[in-house]
């Protein structure tokens, strides 16, 4: 069995006390004491850890020793905190199993250290990873924060925890830190308004007053001298090794990083500061008629600046302070406070903010670390919890925290000596009992519900009547007297009344640790713990919301006649919580000792060290440990665990598990006496029998680690060479079928180009076949026509001869006439004046080429014709009417042909000036116009309407319509015109006729033609008047009245511009000269 293991190796003394020889009290003291002085502070008793406090810091926390001792056998390296810490986590992660670490001892012994070091070395083992560093730095920064608030230095350690404290750290399935849960206990309050000669309040004031700035300080009311405030003791104000500054600095960021947010950090501050200030404010008394005095604000400065802190009404305080409201039975009643009853409640109210800040603090804190998932947990319990305490006075503290010690050694007792013994008993092991003392019955002494200490004093408390620390050790005298463990003078044992050391308010209870003497002065009164409703409400009434948290009693709307539990109660109820969960869980135990009494590195007092160990039971502890056995273990799990280590058993054992642990065992060659078979567990003798099953276990695990890998290896390579055959298989067919693919296409394509050539050729033959063919039937047809023609030719030689000419003529004629018709399919246009017209192709078709060209040209006239409206037609009718008349005959005529006959042109029915007029004439007008009436003095014209309607023609005066002579066509007998290019026409009335007496009218008009047109039609239209003579001629003779004169025309150049001139020669003569064309 190879194990290298120092505790026996180099070792100093016995690192485990088991192995120690001869036991005895003085071989283990001396065992102690020689470690101690070789600076190892650790020792076991099996498993369980004792620590003495080196007062020195040793180099053995490092993060090398860290490392050291991570995953290794309890028992492989020398004895140390981190042993027992790693064993705890180890078996928390691999077996599921929920852990608690208890740690006690006296105060000062080192407790709070272990818990550090203990929590530390799991942060640093634990996993790693953003979030779970977050949560394992907001655990271990929940430490400087409650140690601020809840420590001071005492005689006994300068650093003390003064509260209890239970930390659960819960982990997930792979060990990594979720979160946490602090519970505490019992903060020592009475310590914020008095403390002992030589010890300090609580650190948080002295640091706040020296690491404050000016500016929080300033905020805070507050001054940095410390001798300014009645609550701070200046016996040791300043501690040797503690700077106040940079602890507060610590506690600050601490605060931070747990989560604390700013404005919460300073009302804490500010309920601090008012804690101070409250300390300050004074009473001084003031008479009444009544006799009594009442107690009056000395000095109002403090009491006004608290009350600004806290935003509370300063007279409602101060008003609290003075009076006291007593209800009873529904009736209000207001009873005044003397000076001492002030002074009381003032305490009172301090004590009470003070640690119920603390404890709002542990909820905070909690907010903050609390696990953020449901899943399950697994939990590593560490309980730190003041320890064993007498002092020259005890009073109710001590009581209680005495009570707490004596039920964890209960716990003790019952996981390490009574249930061990048990154990053998029922397992049927060979077993000789030890002796131990078990300390049930003090435990039933102060906490029996009946006739308990605790109950007694609850009972006094709540009793009606005057009730005072007398009565209740009257009390107790009566009901315990008769206890073992409880003395006083009243007791049944008549000789303390004698015994000067016991004085006559004190009792005395043989705690398991030793004797204490309780002063009963003040035991009511903190069990009951109370604060004055007026206070209460007054606090509840502030303007700040941390105070109105803290007291919710204080609520109007609440108001609750039920006295509020006890203080003793409550810590029983809570203490007796905490043992039920201690019990669910694995305990480690780490039992601290105290070298000497004076804070001292390297001195070692026997006697004291003595006196812990044998009330800390550790002898009790070794002795049981060497009779029994060290490790222990159900046969299943057993089996389980070491099946591995031989063949009969691995991988399957049939049968009953001890059977195959007896197999195991066997086959492994342990030797006998290193164990024994129980009724359900196998006891292991000795640690290194386990450490070699453990070892084994691990090389075991090794090889089957390499197998399993092997077989994952071989696996691995198999399914990737099965994928890659796979792979190829899919990738080969793929090829091929590309390959075949291609290859196929090749013969096809030469296929192609083979059949192609085949047709082609196959086509071409074919096709020299059918021309040959069609030749030779050309050939022949060819041949028969050519024997026919001759054959015909030969026949009808004859006939040919006689007639030949005539046809051949004939048809020769015949093709020219159906060649020159075929020609003329092609018409000429079909305009009227169109006079284009193909050419003659053969002189013989002259006649009929020039027939056919008039046919042609009269049928597109009558074309032409057919598509005229009537309206057009009249006009063309007008038209040919004029050139009937004057063509070739007027030289006017041709400047006529382009212009139409509108007939209108002075638009006589638009025109107003013509109304008149118009309504003269009945008849549709043909001409409107305006022409030139020819005087003929002087051959001058004057401007006249000229209107013809079918029954009369009508002269008017051009501006006004004024009808200036009107003559009926009948009388019209002819007109005369000159062939000249001018407008001049003479209108010639019959003879005889009614018109006639005015004479003829001599009129000048561009559009003469029109007008003389248009008279003429009506002529040759009416079939009951003449027609209307037309003589052109260039001298005709003018009726003027009586006068015949001659307009004679003549063809010459007019001297200014190019119009007609109209000149008087004679009486007889009027020459018209009329521009040559
Ligand atoms: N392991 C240790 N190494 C160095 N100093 C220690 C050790 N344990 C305790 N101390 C010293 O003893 C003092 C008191 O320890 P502490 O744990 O506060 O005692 P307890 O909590 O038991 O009252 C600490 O302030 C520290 O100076
Ligand atoms: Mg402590």
């Amino acid at each position: 069995m190879e194990v290298k293991t120092s505790l026996l190796d180099n070792m100093i003394g016995v690192g485990d006390m088991v192995l120690i020889e001869p036991l005895s009290e003085d071989t283990f003291i001396e065992n102690l004491k020689k470690r101690f002085d070789h600076n190892e502070i650790y020792t076991y008793i099996g498993s369980v850890v004792i620590s003495m406090n080196p007062y020195k810091s040793l180099p053995i926390y490092t993060a090398e020793k860290v490392e050291e001792y991570r995953n290794r056998n309890f028992y492989e390296l020398s004895p140390h905190v981190y042993a027992l810490a790693d064993e705890a986590y180890r078996s928390l992660r691999e077996q599921d199993k929920d852990q608690c670490i208890l740690i006690t001892g006296e105060s000062g012994a080192g407790k709070t250290e272990a818990s550090k070091f203990v929590m530390s070395y799991v942060a640093a083992v634990c996993g790693k990873g953003q979030e779970v560093n977050k949560v394992k730095e907001q655990l271990l920064q929940s430490n400087p924060v409650l140690e601020a608030f809840g420590n001071a230095k005492t005689v006994r350690n300068d650093n003390s925890s003064r509260f209890g404290k239970y930390m659960d750290i819960e982990f997930d399935f792979k060990g990594d830190p979720l979160g946490g849960a602090i519970s505490n206990y019992l903060l020592e309050k009475s310590r914020v308004v008095k403390q002992p000669r030589g010890e300090r309040n609580f650190h948080i004031f002295y640091q706040l007053l020296s690491g404050a700035s000016d500016d929080t300080l300033k905020k805070l009311k507050l001054d940095r001298d410390f001798s300014k405030y009645n609550y701070l003791s200046l016996d040791s104000a300043t501690v040797n090794g503690l700077d106040d500054a940079a602890s507060f600095r610590t506690v600050r960021n601490a605060m931070q990083i747990v989560g604390f947010m700013e404005d919460e950090v300073q009302s804490i501050l500010e309920l601090v500061a008012a804690v101070l200030k409250l300390g300050n404010i004074e009473f001084k008394p003031e008479s009444r008629c009544n006799g009594y005095d009442e107690s009056r604000v000395k000095d109002k400065n403090d009491l006004k600046e608290m009350c600004e802190l806290l935003g509370i009404e300063q007279s409602v305080l101060e008003r609290a302070f003075s009076f006291r409201t007593v209800e009873a039975k529904m009736e209000k009643m207001s009873t005044t406070l003397n000076v001492a009853q002030a002074y009381y409640a003032r305490d009172a109210l301090a004590k009470n903010l003070y640690s119920r800040l603390f404890s709002w603090l542990v909820n905070r804190i909690n907010e903050s670390i609390k696990a953020q998932t449901k899943s399950r947990k697994k939990v590593m319990g560490v309980l730190d919890i003041y320890g064993f305490e007498i002092f020259e006075d005890n009073s109710f503290e001590q009581f209680i925290i005495n009570y707490c010690n004596e039920k964890l050694q209960q716990i003790f007792i019952e996981l390490t000596l009574r249930e061990e013994q048990e154990e053998y008993v029922r397992e049927g092991i060979e077993w000789t009992n030890i002796e131990y003392f078990n300390n049930a019955i003090i435990c039933d002494l102060i906490e029996n519900n009946k006739n308990g200490i605790l109950a007694m004093l609850d009972e006094e408390c709540l009793r009606p009547g005057t009730v005072t620390d007398e009565t209740f050790l009257d009390k107790l005298n009566t009901v315990c007297a008769e206890h073992q463990h409880f003395e006083s003078r009243q007791s049944k044992n008549s000789k303390f009344l004698t015994d000067h050391s016991l004085p006559h308010n004190c009792f005395r209870i043989q705690h398991y640790a030793g004797k204490v003497l309780y002063r009963v002065e003040g035991f009511v009164d903190k069990n009951n713990d109370l604060l004055y409703r007026d206070l209460s409400q007054a606090m509840y009434k502030a303007n700040h919301s941390l105070i109105k948290i803290l007291f919710p009693e204080g609520n109007p709307a609440k108001v609750n006649l039920k006295r509020p539990p006890t203080a003793g109660f409550q810590f029983k109820a809570s203490v007796g919580t905490l043992m039920k969960n201690l019990l669910s869980k694995n305990p480690n135990y780490i039992r601290c000792i105290k070298p000497n009494d004076k804070k001292a590195a390297h001195i070692f007092t026997d006697s004291l060290v003595c006196h812990q160990v044998r009330y800390l039971g550790l002898m009790e502890n070794v002795r049981v440990r060497r009779a029994g056995y060290a490790f222990r273990q159900a046969y299943e799990p057993c089996l389980e665990r070491y099946k591995m280590l031989c063949k009969q058993t691995w991988p399957h054992w049939k049968g009953p598990a001890r059977g195959g642990v007896e197999v195991l065992l066997t086959d492994l060659q342990v030797p006998a006496e290193e164990f024994a078979y129980g009724r359900s567990k196998i006891f292991i003798r000795n640690p290194r029998t386990l450490f070699f099953l453990e070892e084994k276990r691990r090389q075991c695990l090794e090889d089957l680690a390499t197998l399993i890998q092997k077989i994952y290896r071989g696996w691995k390579s198999r399914t990737h060479f099965l994928l890659l055959k796979k792979s190829q298989v899919v990738v080969a067919a793929w090829y091929r079928r590309f390959a075949q693919q291609k290859k196929y296409q090749n013969i096809r394509s030469s296929a192609l180009v083979f059949q192609s050539f085949i047709r082609g050729w196959k086509a071409r033959k074919l096709l020299r076949e059918l021309k040959h063919k069609k030749r030779c039937e050309k050939a022949v047809s060819t041949i028969s026509a050519y024997w026919h023609g001759t054959q015909v030719r030969r026949e009808y030689r004859k006939f040919f001869r006689a007639n030949a000419g005539k046809k051949i003529y004939d048809f020769t004629i015949q093709r020219i006439m159906q060649k020159y018709f075929l020609g003329l399919k092609k018409m000429p246009s079909m305009s009227p004046v169109d006079k284009s017209w193909p050419a003659r192709p053969y002189g013989f078709l002259d006649g009929t080429h020039q027939e056919l060209r008039r046919i042609f040209h009269l049928w597109r006239c009558k074309k032409y014709r057919s598509q005229f409206t009537e309206e057009k037609k009249a006009t063309y009718e007008e038209k040919l009417a004029a050139s009937e008349l004057f063509k070739d005959k007027k030289a006017l005529y041709p400047s006529s042909v382009g212009q139409p006959f509108k007939g209108d042109y002075v638009e006589m029915t638009k025109n107003p000036k013509y109304q008149k007029l118009n309504s003269f004439v009945e008849d549709k007008v043909l001409v409107a116009d305006v022409v030139s009436k020819i005087n003929r003095a002087n051959g001058k014209g004057a401007p006249r309407i000229f209107l013809l309607t079918k029954k009369s023609l009508v002269l008017a005066d051009q501006k006004t319509g004024q009808v200036k002579a009107s003559v009926p066509l009948p009388d019209l007998s002819s007109v005369s015109v000159s062939t000249q290019n001018d407008g001049f026409f003479a209108l010639k009335l019959k003879e005889g006729s009614t018109s006639a007496a005015k004479g003829d009218f001599l009129l000048s008009s561009d559009r003469l033609i029109e007008i003389i047109t248009k008279l003429h039609c009506i002529g040759a239209t009416s079939a009951d008047r003449n027609k209307i003579n037309i003589d052109i001629s260039d001298e005709f003779l003018v009726q003027f009245k009586q006068d015949k004169v001659c307009v004679k025309f003549i063809q010459g150049t007019p001297k200014n511009g190019n119009g007609v001139a109209c000149k008087r020669k004679n009486n007889r003569l009027l020459e018209v000269s009329v521009p040559s064309p």
